[in-house]
């Protein structure tokens, strides 16, 4: 095996494998934030990016990417079922989010989700050179820290949680939540996505580990060799050996420049012009762009929606309301669930407000290319967010960056992360049906100089917090442990 002194750990390949009519397989860039995100990174240090490739073919060979080696993880159809579909979907993913949906929890898929963390922690083990640092992400693979720090207590590890870390009465539902906070803090920086995740992820390890946890560090009781003890010596005032553990926010962006420079596209103009006259030319185009998944609110969207078109606030020769929403995980019975009451809801609103030339909501169960996203968000009034409960959302984010005409209003739930930064977007809370239709009347209606100042200090947050930012930062805060272990900068 070649070695690496930057290894990235994630769930998903930043390629995507794509097979043509006659069965070849190519690869191509996945869409992905995170891909952009690393990008810079991964050019610089000609890394390793661990990850499954999608499906369940497992004969693909290692190969180099435009200078990042790409190492395949494959998942038995059992294993997509219980550790990706299962622990992760279906387990970890409803309890993050706040227990929108009922978590299910089963010992078979914890078993699973062991598995294979202890097999990616293995491969990564595997391809670090000595004393190189390695990036680990997300709730897929949390236990991947924990294993990796007693195989190779040389490299440096962090970690970084994109979705939400639940309060401690919700976390501890989890049968299984002390062993992935032990998992958790093999790591040296633990990063999340708003100061509140940090804040619970500190409160479980005090309430579970007694450790001491006080601003933005964790003190870890070890053994001599440095790996967390696992025996009971968990004291707040350990007297033997620790490690500091970080854990903060570092919330996530986008490559807002590249957004902004496909907006000025004339190409890209042209398109959004050309979608807002198949639309009819309405007075008001709004706009969802979300993945298929009941985090994400498109119920309560359609709901009021629904009802101001039903109570004459909104006249449908005036609005339109495009909906993307791409598919995602599903066969996992929530999302099947989801999808087919929101396109009973579509159909119905269609049915009882449509014309025959005008739709009131069009809706597309597609993903679609990068520029097609940015033509639509330069042709929506209004683009809705109205998240249940969000890590991030970088939909806000990649509406804000492409305005750079200084127009369009981002209507925006408190609980999406981006709302901590993004205060001058109308925040609401979807849950109040109520509430969400006011405002959105209120975006409606907004003149454009308020609509200007608003769209303008978006912009300004999301142009100087970019994605490079984000993870400078971050490694920024591993280097002193990397130095520490005798390992360059
Ligand atoms: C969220 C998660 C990612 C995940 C993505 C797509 O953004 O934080 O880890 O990759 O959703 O979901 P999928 O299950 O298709 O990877």
């Amino acid at each position: 095996h070649p070695r690496f002194d930057f290894v990235v750990v994630a769930n998903r390949l930043p390629v995507d494998r794509v097979v043509d009519g006659d069965g070849n397989a190519s690869w191509r860039t996945s869409p992905g934030g995170l891909v952009t995100a690393l990008e810079p990174v991964m050019r610089e240090t000609e890394g390793a990016w661990i990850g499954w490739p999608g499906g369940t073919v497992n004969d693909i060979e290692p190969f180099d990417y435009n200078g990042t080696w790409i190492e395949p993880m494959p998942l038995s159809a059992q294993e997509v079922e219980e550790y990706y579909e299962g622990f992760s979907n279906d387990t970890l993913w409803p309890l993050y989010h706040d227990v929108i949906a009922p978590p299910s929890y089963h010992r078979e898929w914890w078993d699973s989700y062991r598995t294979v963390n202890q097999r990616f922690a293995e491969r990564a083990a595997q391809l670090a050179a000595h004393g190189a640092t390695v990036w680990v992400h997300d709730y897929q693979l949390q236990l991947v820290p924990g294993i990796l720090r007693e195989m190779r207590p040389d490299v440096t590890i962090g970690f970084f949680n994109h979705i939400p870390f639940p309060a401690y009465g919700i976390y501890s539902q989890l049968p299984w939540r002390t062993q992935i906070i032990r998992g958790l803090l093999g790591a040296d920086v633990i990063g999340f996505q708003r100061a509140a995740d940090a804040g619970n992820f500190q409160r479980a390890v005090r309430r579970l580990l007694s450790y001491e946890a006080s601003g933005t560090t964790i003190t870890v009781p070890t053994d001599e060799d440095g790996k967390v003890t696992s025996g009971s010596r968990n004291t707040k005032r350990p007297s033997g050996p620790t490690r500091t553990v970080v854990a903060r926010h570092y919330p996530i962006s986008i490559d807002a420049l590249a957004y902004e420079r496909l907006a000025r596209e004339p190409r890209v103009q042209e398109r959004a012009a050309q979608i807002r006259s198949e639309l009819g030319n309405p007075r008001t185009i709004m706009l969802g762009v979300d993945r298929l998944d009941y985090t994400k609110g498109i119920r309560h969207r359609l709901k009021a929606y629904g009802e101001l078109l039903a109570e004459g606030r909104l006249q449908i020769e005036d609005v339109s309301l495009i909906q993307v929403a791409s598919p995602s995980r599903e066969r996992v019975e929530t999302y099947k669930q989801l999808r087919d009451e929101i396109e009973l809801t579509v159909g119905r609103i269609n049915g009882d407000f449509g014309t025959i030339g005008h739709s009131a909501i069009s809706y597309l169960h597609h993903g679609y290319p990068r520029e097609e996203m940015v033509a639509l968000f330069l042709a929506a009034d209004i683009v809705l967010v109205t998240a249940l409960r969000d890590g991030m959302n970088l939909v806000a984010k990649e509406y804000a960056a492409v305005r750079y005409d200084n127009d369009g209003v981002l209507v925006l739930s408190e609980f999406a992360g981006a709302a901590d930064e993004l205060k001058r977007a109308l925040l609401v809370n979807p849950h109040d049906i109520e509430g969400l239709k006011d405002t959105i009347m209120t975006a409606v209606e907004m003149p454009r100089a308020e609509r200007s100042r608003r769209m303008r200090a978006m912009r300004k947050r999301v142009m100087e917090h970019d994605v490079a930012v984000w993870s400078r930062s971050f490694l920024r805060e591993l280097s002193p442990y990397q130095l520490s272990r005798g390992g360059t900068d």
